[in-house]
């Protein structure tokens, strides 16, 4: 740590792939494998590249078995997938996804427009998938949706945050992942949250996942990263969304969290130009300017 109680190093688990191309309708496997590709020779060394959920809910992740078979794996970095159930931990297992991830809410409403059902009855479906990664030695990662405030309900009450991720964590889950799904959190509320989930989950197996539709993401971060969390998601070129959240933007752009942690002295082993790269050649196959500041900035 830092004189400032800062972390000297953060881990950066990168989402693009996933949270970002699960909005988008256009982008063909070889250009997701690309990304993917690009994304771990630039240093990235923990990418979520898949979601195996119900292709009639989200049919852009239709292709997620290909792409974990497909990509050529870089030593050292975890291809990790979002398996909602039994179903999709089978298909992960199955197309060789070395982590995945269960993902509740912190709000009712939001459990049942994501995943259909409410959160007792998501956490009933999460044990048969904690059984089976327990048994085949497949690290499990959660995320707690809404942390910060609902699409649906507005206000989240930041008790139910802390009662969602300990129940996560003790079922199993080495890091629970704390999302802003929209965007909304301002930094002294987010401090405060994850002060308070702190209480029941180490903080060191917390991460952040802030979502940018406010443009508060890096505020907040920062904020955060004095409570000890070392562990944060953001999405290359700022891509992304949630389908069940109309209006959330994509994640806080992973090119503008690196420029700021470098700038402070905290390591992340991302090499930064070629992270833009990958941005801005991803952004090109969809149309549009990057989603990044500092990618906009530095000219790669
Ligand atoms: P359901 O309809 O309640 O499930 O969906 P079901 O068990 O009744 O099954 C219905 C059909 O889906 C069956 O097929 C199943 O086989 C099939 P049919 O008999 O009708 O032909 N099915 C599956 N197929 C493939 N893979 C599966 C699977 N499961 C069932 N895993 C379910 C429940 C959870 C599957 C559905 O609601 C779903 O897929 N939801 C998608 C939610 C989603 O992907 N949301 C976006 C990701 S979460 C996110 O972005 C937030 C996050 O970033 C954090 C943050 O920002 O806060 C993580
Ligand atoms: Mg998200």
């Amino acid at each position: 740590m830092l004189a400032s109680n800062l972390p000297t190093q953060v881990s950066i688990f990168e989402v693009g792939a996933r949270d970002g191309l699960q909005n988008e309708t256009t982008v063909s496997i070889e250009n997701k494998i690309t990304l993917i590709e690009q994304l771990a020779a630039a240093g990235v060394n923990r990418i979520e590249a898949a979601s195996f959920v119900s292709p009639k809910w989200v049919p852009q992740m239709a292709d997620s078995g290909n792409i974990l078979r497909q990509i050529k794996r870089q030593q050292g970095v975890v291809y990790s997938a979002l398996t909602p159930n039994l179903k999709g931990l089978e298909l992960a297992l199955d197309a060789g996804a070395d982590e995945v991830a269960i993902f509740g809410a912190a709000s009712e409403s939001f459990s049942q427009r994501n995943i259909n059902c409410s959160i007792d009855e998501s956490i009933a479906r999460f044990e048969p998938v904690m059984a089976l990664a327990k048994e085949r030695h497949i690290k499990v990662r959660g995320y707690v949706s809404c942390v910060l405030g609902c699409p649906y309900e507005g206000e989240i009450n930041i008790t139910e945050v802390a009662r969602v991720s300990e129940i996560l964590y003790k079922m199993g889950c080495y890091e629970i992942s704390l999302g802003d799904t929209i965007g909304v959190g301002t930094p002294l509320k987010a401090r405060k949250m994850v002060e308070a989930v702190a209480n029941l989950v180490p903080v060191e197996q917390l991460a952040l996942h802030f979502h940018d539709t406010y443009g508060q993401a890096l505020a907040n971060i920062q904020a955060c990263l004095e409570t000890g969390v070392s562990v944060i998601d953001s999405s290359v070129a700022g891509l992304g969304g949630c389908p069940y959240a109309k209006g959330a933007s994509g994640n806080l752009a992973t090119e503008d969290l690196v420029y700021m942690l470098h700038g402070m002295g905290i390591e992340t082993g991302i090499d930064l130009q070629k992270l833009a790269r990958a941005g801005n050649q991803i952004s090109q196959v969809l149309g549009r300017t990057t989603g990044s500041k500092v990618a906009q900035a530095l000219t790669v």
